[in-house]
C-alpha cells in the first residue's frame, strides 16, 4: 500500500488528466423515468466473454469471466440536481402466510413504490439475496435467465416506477447457491434493468448542472466472508467458488488489489460509495478477510458501504478511528438480527430499506431508515452523513 498521506483531500483535476475512463453507457435519469439514450451503447457483443460462458484461455485454466470485474466504468449523466436512491437487501424471499400471495415483500414494494413516486428517486441499490427458497418446493437463487422466479419474485412484486429504474445488483451468498452466472446473464440478454454485468464493476453518476461526480464500487464480498477452507463439501458455494477459481488466494488478492485501484483512481469524486453484500458493522467485520475493507475505505475517504445480509436495519456512524458510515438493508422481505457494536438499528421484527438523498448543493447527504412491515409504512430514522467524513493529517 502506498503512503496514504497525500491523497487527503481528495484530488480533482491531477487524476482527471490521468484517467481516461470509457464511457460504455450513458444513461439518463429524467422526471418521467429512466431511458436508455442509445441501445448501441451496451456492448452486447463485446460482452459475450463476460456472460455465463466459461470460456478456455489457451495457457490456462477456466474461468468464469462474470467474476473478473467488468474492466470499464458506466456512467450515467442525471440532470436534476439532487441524487435519490433506495437501497433495499435480502428481498427475495416469498414465504406465504396465511391468505397472503406474495409474502413480506409485498408490504416493502409498496412502501418503496409510494416513495420513489415522492422524490422521484433514480435507482435502486440492490445489495443482493435477491432470490431464495422460499418454501419447501422451492430452490436458492435462480437456475437460469428464464427461470419463473424473475417474474414472480422480482418483476410481479415491484411496480410502478421501481419498474422502470435500474436495479444496480451485487449477488449475496443465497445467489451463490445457485446459478449466479445466470444472474449476470439475465444483465446481459434479458433486461439492463437488473444491472450485474458482473460481480465487480464500476459506475459513475454526475447529477446537476455542476455534473457532481459520485463512484459506486459494486463488490463481492462472498469471497471474503466465508473462508473457502473450511466450507462444507456439501455446500454449493464451495462448488461454485472452485468453479469461478475462488479458491485460489492469487483471486483473493487480486480482487482486494483492484478495489484499492478504483479507490485511488476515483479520488476526484465528490462521494464514493462501495456496495457489498456482507456487513462490516462492529463485530461483523471481523469475519475472515473481511476487516481488509474497512482499511482501505478509510484511507482512499469512501463516505458509505451499503451492505445487506443481516436481515434489519442498522448503521455505524462515522468517527474518526472508522470514518467510514457502514449502513446496513437487509430486511427487504426476512426478519433477523444485526452486528453487536451498531450506533442505531432495529430490533428483529421489522421489515424496510433505506432512502438516501443527495441535494446538489450540499456536502452532506440525508438518510432515512424506513419501516415497511405493514402497509402503514413510517420513518424510522433520519440522519446526514459528510461527503468526506475525515480529513486525515499524515500518519494513521
Ligand atoms: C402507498 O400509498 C398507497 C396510496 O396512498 C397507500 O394505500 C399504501 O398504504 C402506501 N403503502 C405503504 C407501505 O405505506
Ligand atoms: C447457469 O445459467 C446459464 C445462463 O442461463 C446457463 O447457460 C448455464 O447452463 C447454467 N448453469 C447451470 C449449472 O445450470
Ligand atoms: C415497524 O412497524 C411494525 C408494524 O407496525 C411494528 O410492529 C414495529 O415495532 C415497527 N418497528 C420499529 C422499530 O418501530
Ligand atoms: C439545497 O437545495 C434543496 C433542494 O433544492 C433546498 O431544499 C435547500 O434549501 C438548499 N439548501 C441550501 C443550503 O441552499
Amino acid at each position: 500500500m502506498k503512503n496514504p498521506s497525500y491523497r487527503y483531500p481528495r484530488t480533482s483535476s491531477l487524476h482527471r488528466t490521468i484517467l481516461c475512463l470509457i464511457c460504455l453507457l450513458t444513461i439518463v435519469g429524467h422526471a418521467q423515468g429512466f431511458r436508455i439514450l442509445k441501445k448501441s451503447h451496451y456492448i452486447v457483443k463485446k460482452s459475450s466473454a463476460y456472460s455465463g460462458i466459461t470460456i478456455r484461455d489457451d495457457n490456462g485454466p477456466t474461468v468464469n469471466q462474470a467474476a473478473i470485474p467488468f474492466p470499464h466504468v458506466f456512467e450515467e449523466i442525471y440532470p436534476e440536481d439532487y441524487l435519490d436512491f433506495l437501497v433495499l437487501g435480502d428481498w427475495g424471499y416469498q414465504a406465504k402466510g396465511v391468505g397472503e400471495k406474495k409474502g413480506d415483500q409485498v408490504h416493502v414494494a409498496s412502501a418503496m413504490e409510494n416513495m420513489t413516486q415522492e422524490y422521484g428517486t433514480q435507482f435502486i441499490i440492490n445489495v443482493g439475496d435477491s432470490f431464495y427458497k422460499s418454501h419447501r418446493d422451492d430452490y436458492q437463487g435462480v437456475n437460469s435467465v428464464d427461470d419463473n422466479k424473475w417474474k414472480t419474485v422480482w418483476s410481479d412484486v415491484y411496480h410502478g416506477r421501481l419498474a422502470e429504474i435500474p436495479w444496480y445488483s451485487v449477488a449475496g451468498n443465497h445467489d451463490w447457491y445457485n446459478n449466479v452466472t445466470a444472474e449476470v446473464d439475465y444483465f446481459w440478454t434479458k433486461n439492463h434493468r437488473f444491472f450485474l454485468p458482473a460481480l465487480f464493476y464500476v459506475r459513475h453518476s454526475y447529477f446537476g448542472p455542476q455534473r457532481i461526480k459520485v463512484t459506486w464500487i459494486h463488490i463481492d464480498t462472498n469471497i471474503f466472508y466465508y473462508d473457502y477452507g473450511y466450507l462444507d463439501d456439501r455446500n454449493s458455494l464451495k462448488s461454485n467458488f472452485r468453479a469461478f477459481e475462488m479458491d485460489k488466494p492469487g483471486m483473493i488478492t487480486d480482487r482486494l488489489k483492484w478495489i484499492e485501484e478504483k479507490l485511488e483512481e476515483n479520488q476526484d469524486s465528490k462521494w464514493i460509495f462501495v456496495v457489498g453484500h456482507h456487513p462490516l458493522i462492529g463485530s461483523c467485520a471481523s469475519k475472515h478477510l473481511m476487516s481488509r475493507l474497512p482499511l482501505l475505505f478509510k484511507i482512499y475517504g469512501v463516505t458509505a458501504y451499503f451492505s445487506g445480509h443481516s436481515h434489519t436495519l442498522e448503521y455505524q456512524s462515522s468517527k474518526l478511528s472508522s470514518p467510514t458510515t457502514y449502513f446496513t438493508s437487509g430486511s427487504g422481505s426476512r426478519f433477523g438480527s444485526g452486528c453487536d457494536g451498531k450506533d442505531w438499528g432495529v430490533p428483529s421484527g421489522t421489515l424496510g430499506f433505506l432512502h438516501v438523498r443527495i441535494n446538489g448543493n450540499s456536502s452532506k447527504l440525508d438518510f432515512q431508515y424506513v419501516n415497511a412491515t405493514t402497509y402503514e409504512s413510517e420513518i424510522l430514522h433520519q440522519g446526514t452523513v459528510d461527503a468526506i467524513p475525515f480529513i486525515y493529517p499524515k500518519e494513521y
